[in-house]
């Protein structure tokens, strides 16, 4: 097992394939999206092997293929099969914003992938088209229908915006009764590319919490599992979950677990840094295993205690002006 400099094993890499997407989610992208990168600055596939195969050597044993929307990139079946195949990693999970999901779904079962999230903010096409700023509720929803179908681990990630779907929630929570599917409301967090959002957080964990149990007053709280991002509840008798993630107001890095490579191949050790090892250069400039490996274990050694409190201790708590997109979530 591999720790970090204050014990904390990292056993989890959030590995973003590109930084393109086929929404526009206001809360994470301008309307005219934001500026791609070429496609030689992404980590081609190859790349990405040997970099998990190095990382499930140093005892990374869970991977998430994020994005942007993972799907946008050819082939990623392919890549997705060589990382359930690779000796050491676990499980592999996605995070998708289902427009493309739904064809790849019977495939994905048969290969063994462990779980599911996808992103959907709201349950009515109109509002749907105005977060995201695109037309496709219903290929989204197929996706939906599919995972439960194939009874694949499914959780869906609902950002909570005053104004624009707090009349889904309790339709969301709805979905747990027949559905066994674990649905989660997060706090927006400053992310959207632009660097020009300040959101005073109105919807927090608390409010979340505290709307959904004027609802179902009998709602049971979960215990949460290690390194769980989401205070877990259960309305009793419901077959689903429902998780509220304190993404803006609370720190997870006590537990963190996690490490994050973004689309060009970045490593990044916290959330909040911004960026510690180019590891596509190194890779292009043909360094061998062993020395990635040293570079990586150094940069786990250097790794801070609270990123969140370093970020919100910046400059006039200037949030980060990058997008959800580009860092993988
Ligand atoms: P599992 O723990 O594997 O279920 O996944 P996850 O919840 O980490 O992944 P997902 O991609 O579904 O992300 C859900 C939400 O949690 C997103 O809004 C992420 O941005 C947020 N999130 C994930 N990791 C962190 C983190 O380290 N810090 C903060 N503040 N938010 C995070
Ligand atoms: N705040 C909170 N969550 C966000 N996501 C994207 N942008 C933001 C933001 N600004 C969520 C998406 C997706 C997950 C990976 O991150 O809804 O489900
Ligand atoms: Fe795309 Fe996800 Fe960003 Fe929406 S939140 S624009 S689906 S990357």
């Amino acid at each position: 097992m591999l720790y970090d400099n204050h014990n904390r094993p990292i056993t989890y890499v959030r590995l973003a394939v590109t930084d393109r997407c086929n929404l526009r989610c206001f809360y994470c992208m301008p309307e005219e999206g934001i500026k791609y990168l070429p496609k030689q600055a992404l980590l081609t596939y190859e790349e990405i092997e040997r970099l998990i195969k190095l990382l499930a050597s140093m005892g990374v044993s869970k991977v998430r293929l994020t994005g942007g929307e993972p799907f946008v990139r050819n082939d990623l079946m392919e890549l997705m099969s060589r990382i359930v195949e690779t000796p050491g990693i676990k499980d592999v999970h996605l995070t998708t914003n289902g427009v493309l999901t739904a064809p790849h779904i019977p495939a994905m079962k048969k290969m063994g992938i462990a779980s599911v999230n996808l992103s959907l903010d709201t349950l009515d096409k109109g509002r749907f088209h105005t977060i995201t700023r695109r037309d496709e509720f219903d290929a989204v929803m197929n996706t939906y229908h599919q995972l439960i179908a194939h009874g694949i681990p499914t959780k869906i990630n609902t950002v909570v915006m005053e104004g624009k779907n707090i009349e889904d929630i309790i339709p969301l929570v709805e979905l747990t009764k027949n559905h066994p599917v674990d649905v989660r409301f997060i706090e927006e967090m400053p992310f959207n590319g632009e660097g020009t959002h300040y959101p005073v957080l109105t919807w927090t964990h608390k409010k979340i919490l505290e709307y959904i149990q004027w609802h179902y007053p009998t709602l049971d709280k979960l215990k949460d599992a290690a390194h769980s991002t989401s205070y877990n509840y259960a309305v009793p008798g419901h077959k689903g979950t429902v998780g509220i993630i304190a993404a803006f107001s609370r720190t997870f890095c006590g537990t963190c677990n996690r490490i994050r490579v973004t689309a060009q191949g970045t490593l990044k050790t916290c959330l909040y840094d911004d960026g510690v090892l180019d590891i596509r250069k190194m890779m292009r400039d043909g360094c061998t295993d062993d020395e990635l490996r040293s570079a990586l274990s150094r940069a786990f050694n250097q790794r801070p205690a609270d990123g969140f409190e370093a970020e919100s201790n910046r400059k006039n708590h200037r949030p980060a002006h990058e997008s959800m997109s580009t860092i993988g979530g």
